[in-house]
């Protein structure tokens, strides 16, 4: 496809008509216990870190449709926003019944819109090929419904492959990057292939450009590497966070995830009432709630193009529970679990320059000096067994707030743990 100049600018000015956005995946099949006063609850706590909606991750036409009719029912109490992000890996949905969600939400005021039209995501889905999504938003565009159609087709992963999927799949409007996490490599993550698919959606297409962030990836439901893997993202949920802001600047940034507790990368609290099935041995005792005190900072800098301002001192801390070449009792060790380091990772965010100190174990400090604003440091683990780490923030001499981690870090494990235990002083 070729554009105009005049038709370029057109789309760069309709582009610019749209602040950004951050919402949070979100696993709609983790939810059959929920009631109106759960999801009221979910969407306030993210409201008050600055997220302003849910990708609502639907598998299967079950009790999944009930409760996302509640949760609109929530979200337009609340002022908050949904789309539907299908998931066409875990579930078995008909194209039927995914016209038919859309159109049953498309009036609500909940309804997350691009420039007017009802924005459809996906995990994965290009299986279905490009007449089946083309289908789709006809079909709604017949009743009415203007559909923006930005899919996670996982497959296509690099900058290299993304002009042919384009070509394949006209009905792509827009495009959501799943991959915020290393591809099985102890680097970090880049921005290559984000900012090539952003500028090709933006040179080619109307849609949005939906970059992934992530603070962890680790999976250990037993049946194989294909179900047991860990990503070398220590250290993400600062350096991702810093290339939306600095490098990428999407349209929207998802984060990856909400409450995915198999996968480890849920940010919300644990709520009991949810079933975690085979995750629990990792998850149950392992809170992530503090990684939403260091979201909050880094969505407001990326909505707002400015680092805001610390009102509180904070440091937000996580660490893994046992070293990763300990022999656990019981599953099978990881795929990359070598990659990871056994370190405790802090986020200081302070209102102004101090030092943060970090002690574990027999002679183990580390300490640095940060500025104002979010830092980032670590300490190794310890020599000896069993130890909790003790943290400080330090000014002018003096400690102005400390705190233990609560939770042992101990060579006896029960199961191969790479989920980290998350806490805040
Ligand atoms: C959904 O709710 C309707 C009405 O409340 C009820 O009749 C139906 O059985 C529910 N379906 C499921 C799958 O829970
Ligand atoms: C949405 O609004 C349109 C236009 O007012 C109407 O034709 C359609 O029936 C509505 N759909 C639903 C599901 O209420
Ligand atoms: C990854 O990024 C973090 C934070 O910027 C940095 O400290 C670390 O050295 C990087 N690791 C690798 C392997 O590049």
């Amino acid at each position: 496809m070729k554009l105009t100049a005049a038709a370029a600018l057109l789309i760069g000015a309709a582009r610019l008509a749209q602040a950004r956005t951050v919402v949070a995946h979100f696993m709609v099949q983790n939810t059959p216990q929920y009631t109106l006063a759960d999801w009221q609850n979910d969407i306030r706590a993210a409201q008050d870190i600055g997220i302003q909606g849910f990708a609502m991750n639907i598998a299967n036409y079950d009790y999944e449709v009930n409760q996302s009719s509640t949760a609109w029912q929530a979200a337009e109490q609340l002022g908050f926003k949904l789309f539907w992000s299908f998931d066409m890996a875990g579930g078995s949905m008909s194209m039927q019944q995914i016209i038919s969600l859309v159109a049953a939400h498309a009036n609500s005021s909940a309804t997350y819109r691009w420039n007017n039209k009802v924005l459809v995501s996906t995990f994965s889905g290009e299986n279905q090929g490009p007449d089946q999504w083309a289908f789709m938003k006809s079909q709604l565009a017949s009743q009415g419904v203007q559909v923006a159609f930005a899919p996670a087709f996982i497959s296509y992963r690099h900058a290299n492959q993304f002009n042919s999927m384009l070509s394949s799949f006209p009905a792509v409007d827009g495009f959501f990057n799943w991959w915020a996490w290393p591809e099985d490599s102890p680097t970090n993550v880049t921005t290559t292939d984000d900012i090539a698919m952003q500028n090709a959606i933006h040179s080619q297409r109307t849609g949005p450009y939906i970059m992934a962030v992530s603070p962890w990836q680790f999976k250990n439901l037993g049946s194989g590497t294909d179900n047991d893997w860990v990503e070398f993202c220590d250290q993400c949920w600062d350096y991702r966070w810093r290339q939306a802001i600095n490098d990428v600047k999407p349209d929207i940034v998802e984060i990856i995830s909400w409450n995915d507790y198999g996968e480890s990368h849920y940010i919300a609290d644990i709520n009991p009432k949810v079933d975690l099935q085979d995750a629990a041995k990792y998850v149950n005792g392992f809170e992530h709630g503090p990684w939403r005190t260091m979201g909050k900072h880094f969505i407001n800098w990326y909505l707002n193009s400015a680092q805001p301002a610390v009102t509180q001192d904070q440091v937000v801390f996580w660490y893994r529970s046992h070293w990763k070449n300990d022999v656990c009792s019981s599953g099978l060790r990881p795929r990359n679990a070598d990659f990871v380091q056994d370190a405790i990772f802090v986020e200081a965010l302070l209102t102004s320059s101090a030092t943060i100190a970090m002690d574990i174990g027999i002679n183990n400090h580390r300490e640095y000096v940060a500025p104002a604003g979010a830092s980032s440091g670590w300490v190794p683990f310890p020599s000896s067994d069993n130890e909790i780490p003790f943290i400080q923030i330090i000014r002018n001499g003096q400690v102005v707030k400390a705190i233990h981690g609560s939770k042992f870090i101990s060579h006896s494990c029960s199961v191969y743990n790479f989920n980290p235990w998350v806490g805040v002083l």
